[in-house]
């Protein structure tokens, strides 16, 4: 796979905090700010060669979407996924919780485009709406899909906050074979890793699951406290939150670690290559 540009992804971020700053500050469900963050990942990838659905949904009296992303080809009874929501919360921008990974696997995706990759499997990509009600557009698209379309899920990966400012390396240990390619990717490059405990059910890989798709992905921190030993393998600050900022007006621009950043998107894009091998 390729080493994705951190700083295109860091570019990306900085779209979307000129988004929230057009728009009161807030890329929230409901909102011009959502909005205008769904133009913005569209026109990307549509520019790139994908073709791309907007699926819509109501929530809270409100349209929502999803963009859908295709990479044409590749088998479509093993469809390898890889999501990230897109909403914000009202409080702030949500550059870290969850502009990080949308714009990391936007930036993977691009990349398969540039690579012109002929995955054995098929790929796909999501950026999921209002997931900050509770998972609102993710349910809606699992629901939509209904079994058969499920079971052509070969495994869906979740990017939820990636670049948590005091970050930590959590991967999903939700399935054993999803949990490994991550693994061993940042064991080669000498990263320690922890399982991920906190988010479970608490991200758009949770429908996926709920309903018998095998999930994965990583998560950088967010409430919980980083401790000695974890800033002593990772560096930071140990007796401070992952991401102080979290659903705060201060998840900004500034709320990015540009390591972790970078890292976790390289990561992806490992993922992403070799699973749809
Ligand atoms: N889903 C949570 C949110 O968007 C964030 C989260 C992600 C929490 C992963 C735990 C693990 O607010
Ligand atoms: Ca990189
Ligand atoms: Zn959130
Ligand atoms: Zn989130
Ligand atoms: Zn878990």
């Amino acid at each position: 796979a390729p080493d994705i540009d951190g700083a295109a992804v860091k570019a990306d971020l900085g779209e979307l905090q000129k988004i929230a700053d057009a728009n009161g500050g807030t890329r929230a469900h409901g909102t011009a700010g959502y909005k205008a963050s769904v133009d913005f990942i569209q026109a990307k990838l549509e520019a790139a060669g994908f073709t791309t659905k907007l699926q819509e949904f109501t929530s809270g009296g409100a349209k929502g979407y999803n963009v859908i992303a295709d990479w044409p080809g590749g088998d479509s009874d093993k469809v390898v996924m890889a999501g990230a929501h897109l909403d914000s919360v009202d409080a702030g921008p949500g550059i870290n919780d969850n502009g990080s990974g949308a714009a990391g696997i936007l930036e993977v995706a691009l990349a398969v485009a540039k690579a012109d990759l002929k995955p054995a499997g098929h790929l796909r990509f999501a950026w999921w709406g209002d997931e900050e009600a509770g998972m609102v557009g993710s349910s809606h698209y699992v629901d939509a899909l209904g079994a058969d379309g499920l079971a052509k899920i070969d495994g869906y990966l979740n990017f939820d906050m990636i670049g948590s400012p005091n970050p930590g390396y959590f991967v999903y240990d939700d399935d054993a074979r999803l949990e490994k390619v991550f693994t061993d990717w940042f064991a080669a490059k000498k990263i320690a890793t922890e399982p991920e405990t906190e988010g479970d059910g608490r991200s758009d890989h949770a429908p996926f699951k709920d309903r018998g798709v095998k999930v994965g992905g990583l998560y950088s921190g967010g409430e919980r406290t980083k401790t000695e030993r974890q800033a002593a393998q990772w560096g930071g600050t140990a007796g401070e939150e992952f991401d102080a900022c979290y659903h705060r007006s201060c998840d900004t621009l500034k709320n990015i670690d540009d390591k972790a950043l970078d890292t976790n998107t390289d990561a992806i894009a490992n993922a992403v290559w070799e699973l749809s091998s």
